[in-house]
């Protein structure tokens, strides 16, 4: 289980649900895991990813200590209230894209030259099924992850010459305290319903696969935006018939 031993991560949003998840599979894989979060749970660095100053300054901590970087993770997250599209606040609009979006952008362009350092860099970004299907009542957070994806993309392209992968995981409903804290008995059993696999995921199941794409046995993966939701962007589940 040494597949990361002398790699440096850095997870945003590693205080919470998926990041943590990813923080747990990549120190157990041997790797020295450094947290951003706005929380200091699981031993993160207080960074808010939203702003630029704070990012650049933490990039260059890691500068200073390790004087390269592996891979990045990019998993800090924001929702906002469901409402339908003609009730969405402007400022729902601009928090969604502060973080979940300008936070990519950020860390990616702060870590960027001590990625160039790897011989193996690697950035997952944690993007949502609610870039590639409608939610409703989420346009916001919808727009920002489609946003997500196409980042994803356009920085994969941009930083292929210079052995960057970047990818994107477009997780389904998984238990985390930002997906719990919508979730009733009736959500529960109405997204169960609609999943082919019939389940809510685990924070877990989302980190294996970052894991898979952040490692060597990925090294031809590049630009990809991969859902892991169960099948429910494949279609719907199987009909009684
Ligand atoms: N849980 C799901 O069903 C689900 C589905 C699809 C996508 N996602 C995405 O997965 C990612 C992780 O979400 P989660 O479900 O684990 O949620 P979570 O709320 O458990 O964790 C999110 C973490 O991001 C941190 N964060 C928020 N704003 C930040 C900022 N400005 N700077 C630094 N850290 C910040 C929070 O403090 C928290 O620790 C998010 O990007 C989310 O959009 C989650």
């Amino acid at each position: 289980m040494s597949e990361f031993k002398d790699r440096v991560v850095v997870i945003t949003g590693a205080a919470s649900g998926i990041g943590e998840a990813c923080a747990d599979v990549f120190r157990s894989a041997g790797a020295t895991v450094i947290g951003w979060d706005l929380s200091g749970l699981n031993n993160c660095e207080p960074v808010d990813v939203s702003q630029w100053e704070a990012v650049h300054l933490a990039a260059g901590k890691v500068e200073s200590q390790f004087g390269k970087l592996d891979v990045l993770v990019n998993c800090a997250g924001v929702i906002t209230p469901n409402l339908p599209a003609q009730d969405v606040e402007n400022d729902d609009y601009t928090k969604n894209f502060a973080v979940n979006v300008m936070g990519v952008v950020h860390t990616s362009k702060a870590l960027y030259s001590l990625l160039c350092k790897s011989d193996s860099p690697a950035i997952v970004n944690i993007a949502s099924q609610a870039a590639l299907v409608s939610l409703p009542s989420q346009t916001a957070y919808s727009a920002s992850k489609g946003a997500v994806t196409s980042l994803t993309r356009a920085m994969a392209i941009d930083w292929a010459s210079v052995g960057i992968r970047v990818n994107a995981i477009c997780p389904g409903f998984t238990a985390t305290p930002m997906a719990m804290g919508q979730m009733t008995p009736e959500l529960d059993a109405a997204v169960s319903r609609r999943v082919p696999l019939g389940r809510i995921f685990q924070p877990i199941e989302m980190a294996h696969t970052v894991e898979f794409l952040a490692s060597p046995k990925a090294s031809a993966v590049t630009g990809v935006v991969l859902p892991v939701d169960g099948g429910w962007t494949a279609g719907e589940p199987a009909l009684p018939m």
